[in-house]
């Protein structure tokens, strides 16, 4: 191979390589958002999903959700529990978390709630964090009841280790107690944060040093149906008045369903903003274009002015409670740019000051926007036309990234594409789940691809190893090595390609609706797949510009399952190369560093390889496959390497 060190082209976006998150496979709560209380505010279908009655209700007169003098407009439901005189055993309710409550031993939780006394003397409960086997991990008394609602808080000590915990209430005393928003939440989260998140699982997206962080989808931006669209005004503020939605993922997959799944929106836009800070991504929020998703109702908002007011958190709207469900076009733009003030408005604007009061009086600095999701067709373009102009009209430097039907579908796709370089789109978002033969196979996809009109974002993609929709595909090796295949082509097309990110990123193994994901956890541990590597290796090795490569005998890229792209990385001072030998034998390479000057003798190789395809990680062996360092010798301007037999290999010359 020669790579033409003194050659170098266009310039590799500095956040190239980025992050995907959608609450899918209980990414958030469940997940990322660490909250461990299931449906913490009785307000959800049904209002006591999550809960049960101690001794199955036995010793309880009453256990239902009343909604007649609530805690607040906002948390108008709440559960009303009275005793049964005489009966023997503990009253009180206990909540099962997210598929159980994962409890560290030495942890501190901080159980909160709102309680009023009815008739009867029920001074206060006792909290008991227990395990499935009836051992009690942490156990504290909250007292001092009244007849008039009030927060109490406790903090608990777990003196146990438990994936599956769950939360009891036991009530002391007899009579009639009301309770609301009742939460338990680790201390230790990521920077201690009181509604932080999960450590674990901010540091694995940290460690990747992402450029972007795309959220919050995804077929959720979309909705099934227009109603149960994302709405990003109700998911900040006050975090126990935040009302939870069905999640578009309930009951996907039927053989594995989750009839439960909703989001809380504990982990709402604001925090998504933080998060993208803390862990040095962009941020680029997704926004609906006023279509639900077309693979579901395909419900359109009618185009014009507004016809409805959005929820509690909209301005000017009266009555609390999810936004009307014949929203027009304008409320969707309008929207886009109350965001923006959100994000990036002083403290004197009526959004930017929402975000000082939730405690961040320096802007977000947002810089990009997605209009739509997977969405196509005229409909589509009818709406993305006004939606971009008006936000185009009001923050010229907003970058607009725009929707492209599910790809691979190459005439679809090249239609939008087409118009959406008419009207002037940054950015389309191809997405690409296909087998992993078709990655291998693609590698030359923006080749030839226009190099006018908008880039390319590849929003979404990961190899499926049985086939798209199948709950069978499994992360194996032979799904990264071909993703880290194709990317030789994204990198090679930097001028074209702009952005890419694997999806989707995370997956709870006890209750997902996709694979294959990103990451995979439980309630206590968490692990990179080997796509998370492959990812992490070109985050990590992204460099500056691209270098040209010339594959051996001038043949294509890909040509006898050897692909490879170089960069430069000016502020390592190095020459970075990136080999994937797909084949079962070692092979030897030499590549011609043309024109390097000042070559150090030695290189770094990280190298991801395994005889065996099929290859994954687990909770088990969570490092089973992952980047290896080594050294090699520079002769000259020459590299002579032997690739191991399927790998991926990145090596590093100090050099320019
Ligand atoms: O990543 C899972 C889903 O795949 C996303 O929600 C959607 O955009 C795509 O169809």
């Amino acid at each position: 191979l020669t790579v033409q060190v003194n050659k170098p082209g266009a310039a590799v976006n500095k956040n190239m390589y980025g992050l995907f998150f959608e609450d899918i496979n209980f990414a958030a709560d469940g997940g990322l958002y660490p909250e461990l209380v299931k449906n913490k505010s009785f307000e959800t279908a049904p209002a006591l999903l999550g809960w049960k009655a101690l001794q199955g209700g036995a010793n309880l007169d009453a256990y239902a959700v009343r909604a007649e003098q609530g805690v607040s407009a906002a948390n108008k439901q709440y559960v009303r529990l009275t005793t049964r005189a005489g009966a023997p055993g503990e009253a009180g309710i206990e909540n099962e978390g997210f598929r159980g409550m994962g409890i560290k031993a030495g942890g501190e939780y901080t159980l909160s709630f709102y309680a009023r006394r009815g008739p009867g003397s029920i001074g206060g409960l006792t909290a008991v964090i227990m395990g499935e086997k009836g051992q009690a991990l942490a156990t504290a008394p909250v007292t001092g009841f009244t007849d008039q609602w009030q927060r109490y808080s406790v903090v608990l000590k777990a003196t146990g280790t438990l994936n599956k915990a769950f939360l009891k209430l036991v009530l002391n005393g007899a009579g009639t107690v009301d309770l609301d928003v009742v939460s338990l939440f680790p201390k230790d989260t990521w920077q201690g944060r009181p509604n932080g998140l999960r450590t674990d699982l901010v540091q694995l997206l940290k460690d990747m040093k992402p450029g972007f962080l795309r959220f919050p989808g995804g077929c959720i931006v979309e909705g099934r149906t227009l109603s149960e669209r994302y709405q990003w005004k109700e998911t900040i503020g006050d975090v126990a008045s935040r009302q939870p939605l069905i999640n578009r993922w309930n009951m996907e997959f039927k053989h594995r369903s989750t009839p439960d799944y909703y989001q809380s929106f504990g982990l709402g836009f604001y925090e998504y903003f933080q998060l993208s800070e803390d862990i040095g991504a962009e941020p680029l929020p997704i926004l609906n274009v006023g279509m639900a998703c077309q693979f579901n109702s395909g419900e359109l908002a009618p185009m014009g002015t507004a016809s409805a007011k959005g929820g509690p958190n909209a301005e000017g709207a009266g009555a609390p409670g999810a936004a009307t469900s014949d929203p027009s076009l304008d409320v969707f733009i309008q929207d886009a740019l109350d965001l923006v003030e959100f994000a990036n408005g002083p403290a004197s604007s009526p959004w930017g000051a929402k975000r000082v009061a939730m405690g961040h009086p320096a802007p977000f600095n947002l810089k990009m926007i997605g209009i739509g999701n997977e969405q196509w067709g005229p409909q589509y373009l009818e709406r993305y036309e006004p939606f971009a102009k008006a936000l185009k009209a009001k923050y010229p430097n907003i970058e607009i990234v725009s929707s492209a039907g599910p790809s691979p579908d190459g005439e679809l796709f090249d239609k939008a594409s087409k118009r959406l370089g008419e009207l002037n789109a940054e950015y389309v978002d191809e997405h690409y789940y296909a087998k992993a033969d078709w990655f291998r196979q693609n590698v030359g996809r923006y080749d030839n691809y226009a190099r006018k009109g908008p880039k390319i974002f590849a929003g979404e993609y990961a190899a499926q190893s049985v086939s798209t929709g199948s709950p069978d595909n499994k992360n194996t090796w032979d799904c990264a090595i071909s993703e880290a295949a194709f990317m030789t082509g994204l990198e090679r097309n930097a001028d074209v390609v702009g952005m890419a990110s694997y999806a989707p990123l995370f997956a709870n193994v006890d209750a997902w609706q996709w694979t294959p994901d990103m990451i995979w956890f439980d309630n206590l541990n968490s692990y990179g797949s080997p796509s998370y590597y492959v990812q992490k290796m070109y985050a990590l090795n992204k460099g500056t510009q691209v270098l040209p490569v010339t594959m051996p005998g001038g043949a294509k890229n890909g040509t006898d399952n050897l692909f490879a792209s170089a960069v430069a990385d000016d502020k390592a001072g190095d020459v970075v190369v990136k080999l994937v030998n797909y084949s079962s034998s070692p092979r030897a390479v030499s590549i011609n560093l043309a024109g390097a000057k000042k070559l150090g003798k030695t290189g770094r190789a990280q190298v991801m390889a395994s005889a065996d395809l099929q290859t994954q990680n687990s909770l088990q062996e969570p490092k089973k496959l992952a980047p290896q360092e080594s050294s090699f010798a520079v002769r000259g301007s020459t590299v002579s390497y032997t690739l191991a037999p399927n790998s991926f290999t990145v090596l590093r010359v100090a050099g320019k």
